[in-house]
Protein backbone atom coordinates (compact mmCIF):
# COMPACT_ATOMS: atom_id res chain seq x y z
CA UNK A 1 0.00 0.00 0.00
CA UNK A 2 1.46 3.19 -1.13
CA UNK A 3 0.89 5.41 2.17
CA UNK A 4 2.66 2.85 4.00
CA UNK A 5 -0.48 1.95 6.06
CA UNK A 6 -0.27 -1.62 6.54
CA UNK A 7 1.02 -2.18 9.62
CA UNK A 8 3.64 -4.84 11.07
CA UNK A 9 1.74 -8.28 11.56
CA UNK A 10 -1.31 -7.40 10.04
CA UNK A 11 -2.77 -10.08 7.59
CA UNK A 12 -4.57 -7.76 5.17
CA UNK A 13 -2.27 -7.63 2.25
CA UNK A 14 -3.89 -4.30 0.71
CA UNK A 15 -4.55 -3.03 -2.32
CA UNK A 16 -5.16 -4.79 -5.27
CA UNK A 17 -2.17 -5.33 -7.71
CA UNK A 18 -4.05 -3.48 -10.23
CA UNK A 19 -4.39 -0.79 -8.11
CA UNK A 20 -0.61 -0.61 -7.14
CA UNK A 21 1.03 -1.27 -10.43
CA UNK A 22 -1.38 2.12 -10.62
CA UNK A 23 1.24 3.96 -8.60
CA UNK A 24 3.84 5.61 -10.13
CA UNK A 25 6.06 7.68 -7.41
CA UNK A 26 6.36 4.81 -4.95
CA UNK A 27 10.17 3.43 -4.45
CA UNK A 28 9.46 0.00 -3.03
CA UNK A 29 6.74 -2.36 -3.61
CA UNK A 30 4.23 -2.18 -1.54
CA UNK A 31 2.33 -5.63 0.14
CA UNK A 32 -0.64 -6.77 -2.73
CA UNK A 33 -2.23 -10.47 -3.09
CA UNK A 34 0.87 -11.91 -4.46
CA UNK A 35 2.80 -10.85 -1.11
CA UNK A 36 -0.52 -12.06 1.52
CA UNK A 37 -0.56 -15.41 -0.80
CA UNK A 38 3.34 -15.93 0.12
CA UNK A 39 3.04 -14.77 3.29
CA UNK A 40 0.40 -17.57 3.25
CA UNK A 41 2.72 -20.37 2.10
CA UNK A 42 5.16 -19.25 4.17
CA UNK A 43 3.67 -19.01 7.39
CA UNK A 44 2.58 -22.64 7.11
CA UNK A 45 5.42 -23.88 5.42
CA UNK A 46 9.07 -22.30 6.58
CA UNK A 47 10.98 -24.06 9.25
CA UNK A 48 14.49 -23.51 10.57
CA UNK A 49 16.73 -20.45 9.06
CA UNK A 50 14.75 -18.18 6.37
CA UNK A 51 15.99 -16.34 3.84
CA UNK A 52 13.40 -14.19 1.88
CA UNK A 53 14.82 -12.80 -1.45
CA UNK A 54 13.34 -9.70 -2.68
CA UNK A 55 11.92 -8.77 0.38
CA UNK A 56 10.37 -5.09 -0.73
CA UNK A 57 8.90 -3.51 2.37
CA UNK A 58 9.64 -6.63 4.71
CA UNK A 59 6.25 -7.29 5.16
CA UNK A 60 6.32 -10.94 4.42
CA UNK A 61 9.75 -11.67 6.28
CA UNK A 62 8.31 -9.59 9.55
CA UNK A 63 4.79 -11.77 9.39
CA UNK A 64 6.83 -14.97 8.79
CA UNK A 65 9.23 -13.64 12.22
CA UNK A 66 6.08 -12.63 14.09
CA UNK A 67 4.04 -15.87 13.13
CA UNK A 68 6.48 -18.90 13.87
CA UNK A 69 9.39 -16.99 15.55
CA UNK A 70 12.01 -18.06 13.19
CA UNK A 71 14.98 -15.98 11.74
CA UNK A 72 14.18 -14.34 9.07
CA UNK A 73 16.58 -12.55 6.57
CA UNK A 74 15.68 -10.71 3.49
CA UNK A 75 17.34 -9.29 0.05
CA UNK A 76 16.98 -6.49 -2.26
CA UNK A 77 18.62 -4.80 -5.09
CA UNK A 78 16.87 -2.24 -4.08
CA UNK A 79 18.34 -0.15 -1.14
CA UNK A 80 15.12 1.64 -0.28
CA UNK A 81 13.66 -1.90 0.63
CA UNK A 82 15.99 -2.77 2.42
CA UNK A 83 15.93 0.24 4.31
CA UNK A 84 12.25 -0.17 4.83
CA UNK A 85 12.57 -3.77 5.72
CA UNK A 86 14.70 -3.06 8.57
CA UNK A 87 12.50 -0.60 9.78
CA UNK A 88 9.81 -3.32 10.34
CA UNK A 89 12.88 -5.41 11.97
CA UNK A 90 13.55 -7.62 9.19
CA UNK A 91 17.67 -8.40 9.21
CA UNK A 92 17.77 -7.11 5.61
CA UNK A 93 20.73 -6.56 3.09
CA UNK A 94 21.37 -4.89 -0.42
CA UNK A 95 22.05 -8.02 -2.61
CA UNK A 96 21.23 -9.15 -5.98
CA UNK A 97 19.00 -13.05 -5.51
CA UNK A 98 21.12 -15.02 -3.24
CA UNK A 99 24.34 -14.48 -3.73
CA UNK A 100 26.47 -13.00 -0.88
CA UNK A 101 25.05 -16.37 0.88
CA UNK A 102 27.05 -19.51 1.73
CA UNK A 103 26.39 -22.93 0.73
CA UNK A 104 23.47 -24.55 2.46
CA UNK A 105 22.87 -21.51 4.69
CA UNK A 106 18.75 -21.70 4.66
CA UNK A 107 16.33 -24.45 5.57
CA UNK A 108 13.51 -21.75 3.59
CA UNK A 109 13.92 -19.78 0.73
CA UNK A 110 10.92 -17.34 -0.39
CA UNK A 111 10.58 -15.07 -3.66
CA UNK A 112 7.91 -13.25 -5.02
CA UNK A 113 9.98 -12.18 -8.25
CA UNK A 114 9.72 -9.27 -10.31
CA UNK A 115 7.51 -11.08 -13.22
CA UNK A 116 5.37 -9.33 -15.67
CA UNK A 117 6.45 -9.82 -19.01
CA UNK A 118 7.70 -6.67 -20.00
CA UNK A 119 8.39 -4.97 -23.99
CA UNK A 120 11.85 -3.69 -23.51
CA UNK A 121 10.95 -0.43 -25.64
CA UNK A 122 8.95 -0.08 -22.40
CA UNK A 123 11.28 -0.41 -19.69
CA UNK A 124 10.63 2.32 -17.56
CA UNK A 125 13.94 2.23 -15.28
CA UNK A 126 13.46 3.27 -11.87
CA UNK A 127 12.89 1.22 -8.92
CA UNK A 128 9.38 -0.26 -9.79
CA UNK A 129 10.30 -1.38 -12.43
CA UNK A 130 12.85 -3.68 -10.76
CA UNK A 131 9.73 -4.52 -8.48
CA UNK A 132 7.58 -5.85 -11.16
CA UNK A 133 9.47 -6.54 -14.84
CA UNK A 134 10.91 -10.16 -15.36
CA UNK A 135 11.94 -8.64 -18.69
CA UNK A 136 10.59 -9.45 -22.00
CA UNK A 137 9.29 -13.55 -20.95
CA UNK A 138 8.65 -12.35 -17.11
CA UNK A 139 11.11 -15.05 -16.19
CA UNK A 140 14.31 -13.30 -16.12
CA UNK A 141 14.59 -13.08 -12.44
CA UNK A 142 13.09 -15.99 -11.80
CA UNK A 143 15.70 -18.15 -14.09
CA UNK A 144 18.60 -16.96 -12.16
CA UNK A 145 16.92 -17.26 -8.98
CA UNK A 146 16.56 -20.82 -9.44
CA UNK A 147 19.79 -21.30 -10.99
CA UNK A 148 21.61 -20.54 -7.63
CA UNK A 149 19.36 -21.10 -4.73
CA UNK A 150 19.90 -24.96 -4.66
CA UNK A 151 23.57 -24.15 -3.38
CA UNK A 152 22.41 -22.24 -0.31
CA UNK A 153 19.68 -24.24 0.39
CA UNK A 154 20.24 -27.11 3.16
CA UNK A 155 19.41 -30.36 2.88
CA UNK A 156 15.94 -31.15 2.70
CA UNK A 157 15.09 -27.45 2.57
CA UNK A 158 12.13 -25.97 0.91
CA UNK A 159 11.51 -22.92 -1.60
CA UNK A 160 8.74 -21.30 -2.14
CA UNK A 161 8.43 -19.49 -5.07
CA UNK A 162 5.23 -17.33 -6.38
CA UNK A 163 4.48 -17.49 -9.74
CA UNK A 164 1.62 -15.67 -11.74
CA UNK A 165 0.00 -17.29 -15.26
CA UNK A 166 1.43 -13.86 -17.09
CA UNK A 167 4.66 -15.75 -16.60
CA UNK A 168 3.93 -18.76 -18.11
CA UNK A 169 3.30 -21.38 -15.84
CA UNK A 170 4.43 -24.10 -18.02
CA UNK A 171 7.66 -22.36 -18.96
CA UNK A 172 8.53 -22.14 -14.82
CA UNK A 173 7.42 -25.85 -14.27
CA UNK A 174 10.29 -26.56 -17.16
CA UNK A 175 13.10 -24.19 -15.01
CA UNK A 176 11.94 -25.95 -12.01
CA UNK A 177 12.31 -29.19 -13.17
CA UNK A 178 15.82 -28.62 -15.15
CA UNK A 179 16.72 -27.04 -11.71
CA UNK A 180 16.36 -30.46 -9.92
CA UNK A 181 13.11 -29.40 -7.96
CA UNK A 182 9.85 -30.98 -7.59
CA UNK A 183 7.01 -28.51 -6.54
CA UNK A 184 3.62 -28.80 -5.75
CA UNK A 185 1.20 -25.91 -5.39
CA UNK A 186 1.10 -24.47 -1.70
CA UNK A 187 -1.77 -22.01 -2.13
CA UNK A 188 -3.52 -20.54 -5.62
CA UNK A 189 -6.18 -17.77 -6.68
CA UNK A 190 -7.48 -16.27 -9.55
CA UNK A 191 -8.33 -12.64 -10.09
CA UNK A 192 -9.37 -11.32 -13.11
CA UNK A 193 -6.76 -10.93 -14.87
CA UNK A 194 -4.33 -13.27 -13.53
CA UNK A 195 -4.13 -16.98 -11.46
CA UNK A 196 -1.39 -16.50 -8.87
CA UNK A 197 0.96 -19.72 -7.84
CA UNK A 198 2.90 -20.30 -4.63
CA UNK A 199 4.93 -23.42 -5.58
CA UNK A 200 6.82 -25.39 -2.92
CA UNK A 201 10.26 -26.41 -4.29
CA UNK A 202 11.56 -29.66 -3.05
CA UNK A 203 15.10 -31.11 -4.34
CA UNK A 204 13.83 -34.29 -6.56
CA UNK A 205 15.41 -37.43 -4.47
C1 LIG B 1 7.15 -8.27 -6.54
S1 LIG B 1 8.24 -7.43 -5.42
C2 LIG B 1 7.96 -8.40 -3.94
C3 LIG B 1 8.22 -7.65 -2.64
C4 LIG B 1 7.83 -8.41 -1.37
N1 LIG B 1 8.55 -9.64 -1.25
C5 LIG B 1 6.35 -8.69 -1.36
O1 LIG B 1 5.96 -9.83 -1.61
O2 LIG B 1 5.58 -7.75 -1.10
C6 LIG B 1 9.84 -8.00 -5.98
C7 LIG B 1 11.00 -7.47 -5.17
O3 LIG B 1 12.21 -8.05 -5.69
C8 LIG B 1 13.23 -7.05 -5.68
N2 LIG B 1 14.27 -7.43 -6.65
C9 LIG B 1 14.28 -7.26 -8.00
N3 LIG B 1 15.39 -7.76 -8.54
C10 LIG B 1 16.12 -8.28 -7.50
C11 LIG B 1 17.37 -8.94 -7.41
N4 LIG B 1 18.11 -9.20 -8.51
N5 LIG B 1 17.82 -9.32 -6.20
C12 LIG B 1 17.09 -9.05 -5.07
N6 LIG B 1 15.87 -8.43 -5.10
C13 LIG B 1 15.40 -8.06 -6.30
C14 LIG B 1 12.49 -5.78 -6.02
O4 LIG B 1 13.23 -4.63 -5.65
C15 LIG B 1 11.20 -5.97 -5.21
O5 LIG B 1 11.33 -5.46 -3.92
Amino acid sequence: MSDGSVPDGDSDPGPDLAARRGVDDAVVYQPAEDSGLLAEAAVEAARGRVLEVGTGSGWVAARIAAERDLDVVGTDLNPHAAREARKRGVEAVVADLCAPFRADGFDTVCFNPPYLPTDPDNEWGDWMEHALSGGESGRELIEPFLDDVGRVLAPGGVVLLLVSSLTGYEEVLGLIDDAGFDHEVAVEESFPFETLSVLRLDRRE
